[in-house]
């Protein structure tokens, strides 16, 4: 396929989410070549991602990149771009789809135009802590959704995590009540949106990057993130309070387009998968403690008013949450939410 029909194709929304498939395939078989040479060939991976290098996720793109210098010198090279330098999220998962980008690692949340399976990361209360999460993506039933992408043409290397989120506004939100009205920036997620509108507030979705502009012109008045990302994109200055609510997790797929990865040479593919499953277990070890690191650097510039919720407190904004679980079931899927469960207990 030629770059003027690729761009043409681009531009066409239908055809970006119906034939991509398609154009994967086509880029499958382009990569792949007469198989000459391969051996020889250097290879290149651009990896955008849209966080700080020094959160979770900048911190494990950059390991991944210097192990792979270290271990496979100049046959592989890994390009990173952090903080949305070179493209937002959304983008990058065509831009993977499209050999524009050869690696990306995007929040499960904004997969759902693809699949509703991790879908399950977001609904509230799913997960208590990290460890409940790190427990189950260990599991038969969340290893799996390694490759609920397939069929789309693109193969999940590993899961990293950020932490859990909490919920920042102009007052505290010790209740549920307190959400009522509110704009709320939330992720690119319809679970996310249902979990707003559940407890009365106004959901809009928007890009990493807009967030900040957004809250200080008052476009919208609250948001959920994570500790390392309200410190490092500096929510936490525009923020007047920030609860600690631990509601929902942000994790991420690390992706690769399926015909890149296989027109990769075998000890080569095989040396990439070790490095990242090292960085994997490298930085989801580190996670929290990042996350611990921000909050205390946020408590500490005292322009945000951290606010601590009661069991009670905590337990009515889960009630009054839950219905959001009923709403996802069928398409999420009651066994996958069973087994998520399993590991919170
Ligand atoms: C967000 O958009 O808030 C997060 O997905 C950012 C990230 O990648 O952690």
């Amino acid at each position: 396929m030629s770059t003027t029909s690729l761009q043409q194709a681009r531009s066409s929304s239908v055809c970006r989410f119906g034939c991509w498939a398609l154009l994967i395939c086509s880029l499958a078989l382009t990569a792949c070549g007469d198989g000459t040479n391969k051996a020889e060939e250097k290879i290149l991976i651009k990896f955008p991602h849209v966080t700080a290098p020094g959160t979770p996720k900048g911190k494990a793109a950059d390991r991944f990149r210097d192990l792979v210098h270290e271990r496979l010198g100049d046959r592989v090279t890994v390009e990173v771009y952090p903080s949305g330098q070179l493209m937002n999220d959304d983008d990058s998962i065509d831009a993977l789809a499209f050999g524009e980008v050869q690696m990306i690692a995007v929040s499960l949340s904004k997969f759902d135009r693809l699949t509703k399976k991790y879908q399950l990361f977001d609904l509230p209360f799913m997960f208590n802590n990290i460890e409940a999460v790190e427990r189950f993506q260990s599991s038969p039933s969340g290893a799996a959704l390694l490759t609920a992408m397939n069929d789309n043409g693109l193969t999940g290397l590993g899961f990293w995590h950020n932490g859990m989120k909490q919920f920042s506004g102009p007052e505290p939100m010790t209740t549920p009540a307190a959400a009522e009205g509110l704009k709320f920036r939330i992720m690119e997620s319809d679970v996310l949106q249902a979990q707003i509108l559940q407890v009365g507030g106004n959901p809009q979705k928007m890009a990493l990057g807009e967030v900040y502009q957004a809250l200080q012109t008052g476009a919208v008045d609250a948001q959920e993130n994570t500790w390392s990302n309200i410190y490092s994109a500096k929510f936490y200055e525009v923020q007047p309070h920030i609860t600690q609510s631990n509601h929902g997790y942000i994790g991420y797929l690390v992706l690769v387009n399926s015909g890149f990865w296989s027109s990769i040479p075998d000890d080569i593919r095989s040396e990439l998968q070790s490095i990242m499953d090292e960085t994997s277990a490298w930085a989801n070890a580190q996670s929290t403690a990042i996350n611990l690191e921000a909050l205390e650097k946020i408590k500490a510039s005292e322009r945000s008013n951290v606010v601590t919720l009661t069991p009670e407190q905590i337990e009515e904004w889960r009630v009054a949450m839950r219905p959001v679980w009923t709403q996802f079931e069928e398409a999420i899927g009651s066994d996958i939410i069973e087994a998520a469960q399993q590991s919170s207990q």
